[in-house]
């Protein structure tokens, strides 16, 4: 009999199955109310006196083989379980990362900021919602100036000193209210306008202006300055500047770029000419940097303004503005492979 109990003992320390059916088995047939052990203390009675010690000793012995056993196996399978939540199973392949995109105003917004980095220039930013000092009046635009109305502005309606920025001009006063020339910085941003929206135009679009602001400033270093920016960005090299009027600059010209007349597009978008409009620019007004404390007669400086949806409709060959606000996946993923 007491062999018999040994031959269980060893085969209980045996017992090595990870899982959970097998170790219930095992529990039952060790530990159950009907299992070996509940018969062996039942049999402890009829056991002859000298022999009941070892009885004793051994089926206690298995008892607690049998109890160790379970309880091992069971925390090692719990902790299996608990490593499956976590990570899943460790085995299998891995999930493929699914790329998002830029959108690709702002793949063209930075590649703008990489041109005029190289040349010195860093990018400043202010607030969308404006005062009228900082969006007009600081800009040469008084009150009453006819050329406020080049721009339809948004008004918050409680206050109409405060409006969503037509441009950001704003910004390039609020830098030069808080720097020294040297200056060269770009501000990229979005603005508003109160236009009605179409295919060419929106209420709102995104703007990088340009300034420049040191002594001997020339018209010269601007038009060198916007050639180099359309070769690198275009791969163009000729442009033209077109006289035309701005507040803030004089003198103020348009800017065009020589596009081609190539393909049926290159007619389609330069209305037959090969030539397209990309900005604004000009010699900052002496008003201006006077406005904003800095000396017109020790510095000069000047200015350029472009949109920033035009020059990714170009890029792209895009035909309809609308297409930047939609944020349609199937319009946006077609960006996915650029930087
Ligand atoms: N701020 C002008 C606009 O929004 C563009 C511009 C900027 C023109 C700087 C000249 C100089 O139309």
């Amino acid at each position: 009999m007491i062999d018999k109990i040994k031959q269980h003992i060893e085969e209980a320390q045996a017992f090595n199955e990870k899982n959970k059916e097998a170790l219930e088995q095992f529990r039952i047939k060790y530990l159950g109310s009907k299992g070996l052990l509940k018969e062996l203390f039942a049999e402890f009675k009829n056991v002859p006196n000298e022999q009941k010690k070892e009885f004793g000793q051994v089926i206690n012995t298995l008892k607690s083989v049998a109890e160790e056993k379970v309880k091992t196996i069971q925390e090692e399978l719990e902790n299996k379980e608990e490593a499956k939540g976590i990570y899943g199973d460790l085995s299998r392949p891995g999930e493929p990362i699914v790329l998002g995109s830029r959108h690709p105003i702002a793949l063209v917004k930075n590649q703008i900021i990489d041109i005029f980095s190289t040349i010195g220039f860093n990018v400043s930013e202010g607030p969308e919602i404006e005062d009228d000092w900082h969006n007009f009046t600081a800009l040469n635009l008084p009150e009453y100036h006819p050329a406020r109305d080049m721009q339809d502005t948004f008004f918050i309606q409680t206050n109409p000193d405060i409006l969503l920025r037509t441009h950001t001009s704003s910004v390039q006063v609020r830098y030069m209210e808080n720097n020294k020339p040297p200056i060269r910085t770009i501000s990229p941003g979005r603005v508003f306008r109160n236009e009605a929206v179409s295919a060419r135009s929106h209420c709102i679009f995104h703007q990088v202006e340009g300034l420049y602001i040191d002594k001997d400033v020339s018209f010269a270093d601007l038009k060198q300055t916007l050639l180099y920016f359309t070769k690198e960005m275009f791969g163009k090299s000729k442009i033209r500047l077109r006289p035309s009027y701005f507040p803030f600059t004089e003198p103020s010209a348009e800017i065009d770029i020589y596009w081609g007349l190539k393909t049926e597009t290159d007619y389609k978008i330069t209305k037959g000419t090969g030539w397209l409009e990309i900005g604004g620019c000009g010699m900052v007004d002496p008003n201006v940097l006077k406005n904003c404390g800095i000396n017109p007669d020790e510095f000069s400086g000047f200015a350029f303004g472009m949109g920033i949806e035009r020059i990714a409709m170009l890029l792209h060959q895009i035909g309809d503005i609308r297409m930047f606000f939609e944020n349609d996946v199937r319009f946006l993923e077609q960006f996915k492979s650029s930087i």
